[in-house]
């Protein structure tokens, strides 16, 4: 037999496409070829697996070697296809039965003595062999994150000869274990530590619960940062599936998954020197950014006018569709990005406009330049901003900490008002549709009067008001009202203070 076929996979995106590794040994003369748009890693796999081939005493066929990764049209990166190479040579050569080939995928880099390395973006490869009924084969570092699968029973080796062993049926391989870690309140920081701020920790237990966009503004000190990152320890634990699509994500990041951080609520806070392509995705091959990263979790964008305009701009669009589409010359590809938002900002260069106890030394003008960093429509597409005070000292010293409440209380009424919101209308109020949000987001008579005064008094856009009435659905859901009453709705117009502030400045 001078020819194999082993079947491995490509990565693209967060996809892994199937490729056909066609190994052919001809007369000719001696010479080791491969075709089919492989990129420099993949042309340097010659080099290792001739290595790897003689350093475990196998021969290496003096004949004319072609290697085809088809289709030809996809690009091929990274050391993933050694091991088929490898494989496919041998198998071509009969120094392995071809039989049962075509039973497995494979995957892995070789080391020059036949050692498998670990590659990237095994998650992806994973579900899509197990979708196409075969058995793969990874190397042993990979294991942890092949084993998330649990329905696919992936093999996992140390070593090219282990490979072949498991070929010849001499010795058997393993599958990969999984192996949990523990729930997500244990390590999360708690919401009792803030003191006080009752107005802003509520407005968190409100974005949480309708998975609602939330600004921050106040002087500095205030707690702002210290709010935000309680943000995860109130949200409900990932689903198996939600928790696949994060790790998926994370497998094909440059980063790589951390297998520690299974299950976890991904909380992202890139700082403000962050490029575009660090935030939104890009480079070559096209990784994820932040707001991918980001998935079914938090990103959290701290002294939010610091970033450059531009960065924030490029999230002005997966802000609203959930997930992003990087385009090149060659390529296009397209990452999840369903993230909730958080910021944080001061309400002036000094950080002190409206403070009750310093004076701001800014004038309109700085202000509204400071204000401006942040363009119109990114702000409209933020449900709720918040003013954050300053604690008066009292507050800081006395308060009790056994009354305040734990993430673990607020927890479970956000856990509660989303089940309420999945059962009425199969999704979280943040994403209603416009159509949905006319039939699920109705209000009262007494509501109705305050909305058209609000709209006209803010002068709010539509998507300010929509969203006014969507932050309104979530406050009666945590009450367990099935209509919203004036009571919500003002609530929810209390979390909008820059647009109180546009007709004060
Ligand atoms: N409400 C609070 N309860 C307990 N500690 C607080 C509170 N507010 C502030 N602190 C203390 O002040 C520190 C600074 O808080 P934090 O970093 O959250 O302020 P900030 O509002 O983000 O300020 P800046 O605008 O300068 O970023 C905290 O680490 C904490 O020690
Ligand atoms: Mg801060």
């Amino acid at each position: 037999m001078a020819l194999a076929i082993i079947y491995s996979r490509a990565s693209s995106g967060i996809t892994a496409p199937l490729v056909t590794v066609e190994a052919h040994l001809s007369f000719g003369m001696a010479g080791f070829f491969i075709v089919g748009l492989p990129e420099a890693a993949v042309k340097e796999s010659r080099d290792r697996v001739r290595s790897a081939l003689l350093n475990t005493h196998f021969e290496f066929p003096s004949k004319r070697i072609t290697i085809n990764l088809a289709p030809a049209d996809l690009p091929k990166e990274g050391g993933r296809f050694d091991l088929p190479i490898a494989l496919g040579i041998l198998a071509a050569s009969g120094q392995i039965p071809v039989e049962s080939l075509e039973t497995y995928e494979f995957t892995g880099e070789l080391a020059l003595s036949g050692e498998l390395r670990p590659v990237r973006g095994i998650l992806p490869v994973v579900l899509s062999s197990w979708q196409s009924g075969r058995q793969l084969i990874v190397p042993f570092h990979n294991s942890d994150e092949a084993a998330l699968v649990q329905q696919a029973k992936v093999l996992s080796a140390k070593h090219l000869l282990e490979v072949c062993a498991h070929l010849k049926g001499d010795q058997l391989l393993t599958s990969c274990m999984r192996h949990d870690s523990e729930s997500q309140l244990e390590n999360a920081l708690d919401i009792a530590d803030v003191k006080g701020q009752v107005q802003a920790k509520r407005a968190l237990e409100v974005a949480a619960a309708g998975q609602h966009s939330l600004l921050y503004l106040g002087p500095p000190g205030t707690g702002k940062t210290m709010l935000a990152s309680r943000l995860p320890g109130i949200l409900p634990d990932l689903t198996e599936q939600q928790a696949l699509e994060v790790a998926a994500v994370a497998s094909v990041s440059s980063q790589g998954f951390n297998p520690g951080t299974w299950k976890k609520i991904p909380f992202r806070s890139p700082h403000h020197t962050s490029s575009s392509v660090a935030l939104v995705g890009g480079g070559r091959p096209p990784r994820p950014g932040e707001i991918s990263l980001a998935h079914h979790g938090v990103l959290f964008l701290d002294e939010l006018p610091e970033f450059h305009r531009h960065v924030l701009e490029c999230m002005r669009e997966p802000l609203e569709s959930g997930s992003i589409t990087i385009s090149r010359a060659a390529i296009q590809m397209s990452f999840p990005a369903f993230f909730q938002l958080i910021a944080t900002m001061n309400p002036c260069p000094c950080g002190y406009a409206g403070s009750k106890s310093e004076s701001c030394q800014c004038s309109n003008e700085q202000i509204k330049r400071y204000l401006g960093k942040i363009s119109g429509p990114l702000l409209d597409r933020i449900d709720m901003h918040v003013e954050v005070t300053r604690l008066p000292p009292e507050f800081l010293i006395q308060a009790n900490q056994h009354e305040a409440e734990t993430s673990a209380t607020v927890r479970e009424r956000v856990i509660l008002s989303r089940e309420v919101q999945k059962q009425r209308q199969g999704k979280l109020n943040s994403v209603l549709t416009v159509p949905e949000l006319d039939h699920y987001g109705k209000v009262d008579a007494d509501a109705e009067r305050l909305l058209t005064h609000a709209v006209v008094k803010f002068n709010l856009s539509a998507r300010a008001y929509h969203r006014i009435v969507k932050v309104s659905r979530t406050i009666a859901d945590l009450e367990g009202s099935a209509v919203i009453k004036a009571i919500h709705l003002g609530e929810a117009l209390n979390y909008r203070c820059l647009d109180r502030s546009r007709i004060m400045i």
